[in-house]
């Protein structure tokens, strides 16, 4: 028997975004720092859901390619490192296809209808009444997406743990449907019960809900409150000036719980100098909000110039070159998961006729 790379004994974390448009930092304190910490510890796979931006934007193709490849750039600037972690491309894993089929049948309509991030999507979308079939699919393929890595944990933002509780339903449910185990289990012992999904754990970030810099709503590109990844130093020092305090002067007692000290909190990374603005602020001692602006957007170029730095070796046509081929390389070890979690699942449901291998092409 030869020797796993080291990789594969690293335990698994599977996570992904639907390729929108550029990260901010909602996504960074969200989910993204997480990602790029516990990929010294784990084994990550980094899903790109290609297929999801299709459920609501099924007409805009070339959109998608290009946000697509826009994404990976955010990530690989904000310090995935590629050479540790797998990037995803979700339309050529096929496993992730057939899974959500065989998925689909083990939950009740009105169970993923009733799904509240759905429910609020439909909302904040204004999808009315006309979304398409896929759209709450997507959802069903979500389980899909990680239970083909079998993953522990799902690092997500806090909009993201609805879809992971019912990916920890269907996890269950298949093996008790599939593989006899009794549905007492506790979670933690599925695997040794004999199950083939380890019920997987979301991990939420530590700030849930970043407000924006319109200082009401969370921090959302479509919102325009948004400051990005790639934002130059003069961006971030206008966009951090425009968050709204109503404070009059620099000696008026401030309210800490404000949008303008979540950003200290979030974003200073001395703790001393956090505790001492809030006291300063809360005693109107002499602290006027642009001071404090300044030394937020500061602290937040200083985060971004590294992410900076690193975006710079995938500018242009070389660049989206460079990034085809990290995704390839990706999806090509992402298949190897993938397929043997397909050909286990389809052995528990007697499916297992035979078995087939599957290979990733260089791009034409
Ligand atoms: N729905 C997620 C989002 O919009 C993206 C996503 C797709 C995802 N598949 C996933 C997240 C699997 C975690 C795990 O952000």
């Amino acid at each position: 028997m030869t020797t796993p790379p080291a990789a594969t004994q690293r335990p698994r974390i599977l996570t992904g975004d639907t390729p929108t448009g550029a990260l901010h930092l909602g996504h960074w304190v969200g989910s993204l720092e997480n990602r790029v910490r516990l990929q010294k510890k784990y084994d990550c796979y980094f899903l790109l859901a290609n297929m999801h931006a299709f459920t609501t934007r099924s007409e805009k193709p070339g959109e998608i390619r290009r946000d697509t490849i826009e994404i990976v750039k955010d990530w690989l600037a904000a310090g995935i490192d590629p050479e540790r972690s797998t990037v995803v491309l979700q339309t050529e894993v096929p496993a992730i296809a057939e899974l959500s089929w065989f998925f689909a049948m083990l939950l009740p309509f009105n169970r993923v209808m009733r799904n509240p991030t759905l429910k609020t999507e439909i909302e904040t979308k204004d999808l009315g009444d006309k979304y398409s079939f896929g759209f709450p699919m997507y959802a069903v393929g979500q389980c899909a997406d990680i239970l083909a890595f079998r993953p522990l944990l799902v690092p997500v933002g806090e909009d993201q743990v609805a879809h992971i509780e019912m990916c920890r339903e269907v996890a269950r449910r298949f093996s008790q449907v599939y593989l006899n185990v009794n549905p007492k289990t506790e979670d933690p012992d599925y695997v040794k019960a004999g199950g083939l999904f380890p019920i997987p754990e979301a991990l939420v970030g530590r700030i849930g809900r970043l407000v924006g810099v319109d200082g009401k709503n969370k921090m959302s590109k479509s919102l325009g409150n948004a400051i990005f990844l790639s934002d130059p130093p003069d961006a971030v020092k206008k966009k951090v000036g425009k968050i709204f305090t109503g404070r009059q002067s620099a000696t008026e007692p401030g309210d800490v719980g404000n949008a303008l000290f979540q950003y200290v909190e979030a974003f200073i990374p001395d703790a001393a100098r956090v505790a001492e603005l809030k006291d300063r602020y809360a005693r109107g001692d002499n602290i006027g909000d642009g001071h404090i602006k300044a030394e937020v957007a500061e602290a937040i170029s200083a985060l971004l110039r590294p992410m900076h730095d690193r975006r710079a070796a995938y500018e242009g046509e070389a660049g989206d070159r460079k990034i085809i081929e990290v995704i390839r390389e990706g999806t090509e070890r992402a298949n190897a998961v993938a397929e043997q979690t397909l050909r286990l699942a389809k052995d528990a449901m007697g499916l297992g006729f035979w078995r087939r291998t599957l290979s990733v092409d260089r791009p034409h």
